[in-house]
């Protein structure tokens, strides 16, 4: 098949800033002053943490709800738990950790959960993938006026269209796969010109991404992305380790980078969905890197953190070819958040456990 290649942009003559100074990776994160609370009304501020969601990655969604319900430090935080199901009605997880139901459809039970959200202080989305990461929960809880963590409704629906995530990182000089989004109405005009990574615009845990490297195996790759989303990303096979970096906005609104972390992926494989959850996943923290690569890598996030405008703590994936080039694979703005993932493993090596990543996040969610 013809793809039509991303070119890198032209770098504009508008204005220059001077190049950022790399930040090191610290070896231990200070506090953000003294630990600082929210301010609110309530000794202990109640979060409703919202897990969940309507689409495939439901399951892990609820793992990252409940490992996150789990960890918030019960003398500092009051949680409250809220589960959108598979039929978009909203539950609420009783102290048994049972999920009752709040209504019969989405609308009515949407209308019982945001009763129970304008009792909240902060809300903590943790909702992979569209009709939540996508901007979705975001835009409704801004429309609540509740103070939340992560990225607004621009930063998570920019993000969660892989498409969209690549024309900006080309305009910010970044290099992608080159590739293009094919609708159901072309895939019987495709040319087969040789392997392809066939994968869902907006669609995460690796679902409906398929390595193709015989011409009779693109149609079915091409249906089982549609079968998730109706515009389809067709990239050319980047070759290189696959090297994640997260950068979270503390409190004091200061930017700070994790360390890199590499995935280990079996060659001529993706990391695909049993990698990813069946089994633990072979991460390695910090990825070894040269420290050119490193710099640029954490370069490249800070530059995507502000341009897609993400906020709270977002995940980029990179590729880096044998070469050193970086090739910016996909952003997460509602990464996987349990104990095991990569952003609390990354933060956790710097000397940011993971109940302090979820004071971060919160402290600086009513901060915003
Ligand atoms: N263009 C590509 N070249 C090589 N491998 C790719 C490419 N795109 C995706 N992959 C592989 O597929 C995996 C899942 O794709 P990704 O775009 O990250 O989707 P998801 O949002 O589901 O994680 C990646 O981690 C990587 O292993
Ligand atoms: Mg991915």
């Amino acid at each position: 098949m013809t793809a039509s290649h991303l070119a890198t942009a032209d770098r504009s003559p508008v204005l220059s800033a001077a190049p950022e100074s790399p930040t090191a990776v610290p070896t231990a994160v200070p506090a953000v002053g003294a630990a600082p609370r929210p301010a609110s009304r309530r000794e202990r501020p109640r979060v409703a943490v919202i897990g969940g969601g309507r689409n495939c990655e439901h399951e892990v969604s609820l793992a990252t709800a409940a490992s996150i319900r789990r960890a918030l430090d019960a003398d500092r935080w009051e949680v409250l738990g809220l589960t959108i199901g598979r039929d978009g009605v909203w539950h609420r997880v009783t102290d048994a950790g049972a999920d009752a139901p709040l209504g019969e459809g989405p609308a009515d039970s949407l209308a019982a959960a945001l009763t129970l959200l304008a009792d909240c202080d902060l809300a903590f989305p943790a909702v992979h993938g569209p009709l939540g990461e996508d901007g979705t929960l975001a835009g409704l809880l801004e429309l609540a006026g509740l103070p939340y963590v992560g990225a607004g409704v621009r930063g998570g629906a920019l993000a969660m269209d892989k498409w969209a995530t690549k024309l900006v990182a080309v305009a910010c000089g970044l290099s992608v796969a080159p590739g293009r989004v094919v609708t159901a109405e072309e895939i019987d005009r495709l040319v087969w010109d040789g392997p392809v990574v066939v994968k869902p615009v907006a669609a995460g845990s690796s679902h409906g991404v398929t390595l193709v490297r015989a011409a009779d195996r693109l149609r079915p790759a091409l249906d089982a992305a549609l079968a998730l989303d109706d515009r389809v990303l067709v990239e050319e096979v980047v070759q290189g380790r696959e090297v994640d970096i997260a950068v979270l906005r503390r409190a004091d609104g200061t930017l700070l980078t994790g360390p890199a972390l590499e995935i280990g992926v079996p060659a001529g494989r993706l990391f695909d969905t049993g990698l990813k959850y069946e089994g633990a996943p072979d991460f390695r923290v910090p990825a070894e890197l040269p420290p050119a690569a490193l710099a640029s890598m954490e370069r490249a996030a800070r530059q995507l953190f502000a341009a897609l405008g993400c906020d709270g703590v977002a995940r980029f994936d990179f590729f880096v070819t044998a070469e050193g080039r970086l090739v910016l694979n996909e952003v997460n703005t509602t990464p996987g958040m349990t104990e095991h993932s990569q952003v609390p493993l990354m933060f956790a090596a710097v000397g940011l456990p993971y109940p302090r990543l979820l004071d971060d996040l919160l402290a600086g969610a009513d901060r915003a």
